[in-house]
């Protein structure tokens, strides 16, 4: 864990330094509308504390918010190929994924939750 914590706390810093910071840094598709579902530094810091915590209550306690859910969060940072088409957030050079390989982070939660927005899923 400790590990982790700095290795968030590198990426964070360099993140905020990234204009003046080499070219090795990850560079990710910008998610869409104008704001996330928290402040932008704060999700860069805690995202997953977020999902962590919407999964508890939504799956152990039946709560049922969709301010911090996984489906949200896809839906807003999936980006489209020139012909429309979705491309998956955990595919290399997207959004969770290139932050992930940069900083050594495994996910698996896209082996089981849609990576693409849902609608396109269910067409
Ligand atoms: C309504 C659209 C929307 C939703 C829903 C959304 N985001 Fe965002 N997110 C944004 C925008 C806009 C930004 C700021 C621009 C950017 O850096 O992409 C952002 C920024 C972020 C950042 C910081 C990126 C950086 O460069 O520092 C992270 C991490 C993030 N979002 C993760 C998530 C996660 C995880 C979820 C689901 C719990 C989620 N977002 C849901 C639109 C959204
Ligand atoms: C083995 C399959 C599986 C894996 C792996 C998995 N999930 Fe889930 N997850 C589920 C199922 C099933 C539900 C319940 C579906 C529902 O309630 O709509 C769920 C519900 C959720 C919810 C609440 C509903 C929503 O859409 O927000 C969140 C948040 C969530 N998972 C996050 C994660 C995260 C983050 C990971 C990776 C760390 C992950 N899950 C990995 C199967 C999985
Ligand atoms: C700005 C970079 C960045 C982006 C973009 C990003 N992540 Fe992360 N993510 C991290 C870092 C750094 C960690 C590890 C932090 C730690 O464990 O202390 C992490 C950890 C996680 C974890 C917890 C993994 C574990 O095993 O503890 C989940 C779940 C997660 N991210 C989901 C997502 C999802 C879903 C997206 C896309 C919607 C996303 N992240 C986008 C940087 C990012």
């Amino acid at each position: 864990m400790t590990q982790r914590f700095v290795m968030a706390l590198l990426i964070i810093l360099s993140l905020a330094t990234s204009s003046i910071a080499d070219v090795t840094l990850p560079s990710y598709p910008k998610g869409k509308g104008k704001y996330c579902v928290e402040p932008t530094d704060v999700m860069r810091r805690d995202h997953f504390e977020y999902l962590m915590h919407h999964r508890q209550i939504s799956v152990h306690l039946g709560v049922r918010s969709k301010k911090h859910s996984l489906v949200g969060c896809v839906d807003c940072h999936a980006s489209q190929a020139d012909d429309g088409t979705y491309i998956s957030v955990n595919e290399p050079g997207q959004f969770c994924r290139s932050c992930h390989v940069y900083t050594a982070v495994k996910i698996d939660c896209f082996s089981c939750h849609a990576a693409v927005p849902d609608a396109v899923v269910k067409q």
